[in-house]
């Protein structure tokens, strides 16, 4: 009776030990998998999922990529996502100061975070950064101004009106400040001129980055100060944005305006060639999640990511570490 009894509780042993094992095999599965929290704003994010999402699938890791289009929309997805528990979360946040509060839940669960291309503000909660080198990018910007319109050697005066990104993305700060440091001095000797007089981020800035809302200010500044005017050149925070301002230009018989873009959308490409956009900063969606990669890869296996700067990127919390991607001109002369 003693033996039937001992041989009874070693089998519920043994059950319960078979029943342990499969729970790990299932939480080894989750130890590779990947929650992506990207906005659906601009065509850009769409790549960057593309590419990530192929290329962890390639490393063998599940993916649940989720897009947003707004920052309660986010909140939320990022939320859930926590509460499956995934092995690493990377978010391109849609506004880099809203995710503090949220991301503690993160940290009690020890899931890592990567920052994509935007940096996330306010938190400890944020291993790694993966980006373009933006402070480049601004002044890329700037520099093409400065020599298409041969402003150092006295060119100009030319009329210019400027576009900024949208407020809540740190990115669209860093861009504006670096391209109006190469450009200032510029308006200060009379050799730019912007006559709508709207030259402050706030006035410019195309809120969400969403570039419908470019359209109505494009349009008014058109009519209120182009009527009879030159507008020689303008500045586009990115692609999707010029696109619109283009379509402007085009309807208000102005075709040879000077204007920049940032992503490298095909769309772009195509306006280069046509000569309805003048330039883009390219950034390849493939470069950048090769480094997301590595970083994801480091914090789940333990392996060394590609680090390149331990420096700029202060969140008010931490300074985190990152990898910054070099951005690429592309104009007439190299977009075949
Ligand atoms: C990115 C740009 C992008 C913009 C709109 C910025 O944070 O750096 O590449 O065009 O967001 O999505």
């Amino acid at each position: 009776m003693k033996r039937t009894k001992f041989f009874f509780v070693a089998m519920i042993f043994i059950f319960c030990a078979a029943l342990i094992g499969c729970g790990d095999s299932s939480t080894s599965t989750s130890q590779r998998s990947v929650a992506i929290c990207f906005p659906n704003t601009t065509p850009s994010w769409q790549r960057n999922g593309d590419s990530l999402k192929k290329m962890l699938e390639e490393e063998n890791f599940s993916v649940n990529i989720q897009f947003a289009g707004d920052t309660e929309e986010q909140k939320q997805q990022v939320t859930e996502v926590i509460e499956s528990k995934p092995s690493c979360i990377v978010i391109g946040a849609i506004d880099s100061a809203a995710f503090a509060e949220v991301l503690t839940q993160a940290k009690d669960f020890s899931i890592p975070v990567i920052a994509f291309d935007r940096i996330i503000l306010n938190t400890d909660a944020v291993s790694y950064y993966a980006s373009f080198d933006n402070d480049a990018i601004g002044e890329g910007m700037g520099l093409y101004f400065e020599s298409a319109l041969n402003l150092k050697n006295g060119g100009g005066p030319y009329n210019i009106e400027l576009f900024a990104g949208g407020p809540s993305d740190n990115n669209a700060h860093i861009f504006f400040r670096q391209t109006m440091q190469i450009l200032e001095p510029y308006f200060q000797s009379g050799q730019l001129i912007c006559r709508s007089g709207q030259k402050d981020f706030d006035s410019c800035a195309v809120a969400d980055w969403n570039s419908s809302n470019a359209r109505p200010r494009i349009q008014k500044i058109l009519a209120d100060f182009y009527g009879e005017e030159t507008l020689h050149a303008v500045l586009s925070p990115n692609d999707d944005i010029a696109g619109v301002i283009i379509d402007e230009l085009q309807k208000a018989g102005k075709p040879n305006v000077l204007i920049s873009g940032l992503d490298g959308d095909p769309a772009a490409f195509e306006r280069i060639k046509s000569g309805t956009q003048t330039f883009t900063i390219s950034k390849d969606p493939d470069t950048l999640t090769a480094k997301c990669v590595r970083m994801i890869k480091a914090v789940v296996e333990g392996t060394q990511p590609d680090i390149n700067d331990v420096t700029t990127y202060n969140n008010g919390v931490i300074t985190v570490p990152a990898y910054l991607c070099t951005p690429q001109i592309i104009d007439k002369t190299n977009v075949q």
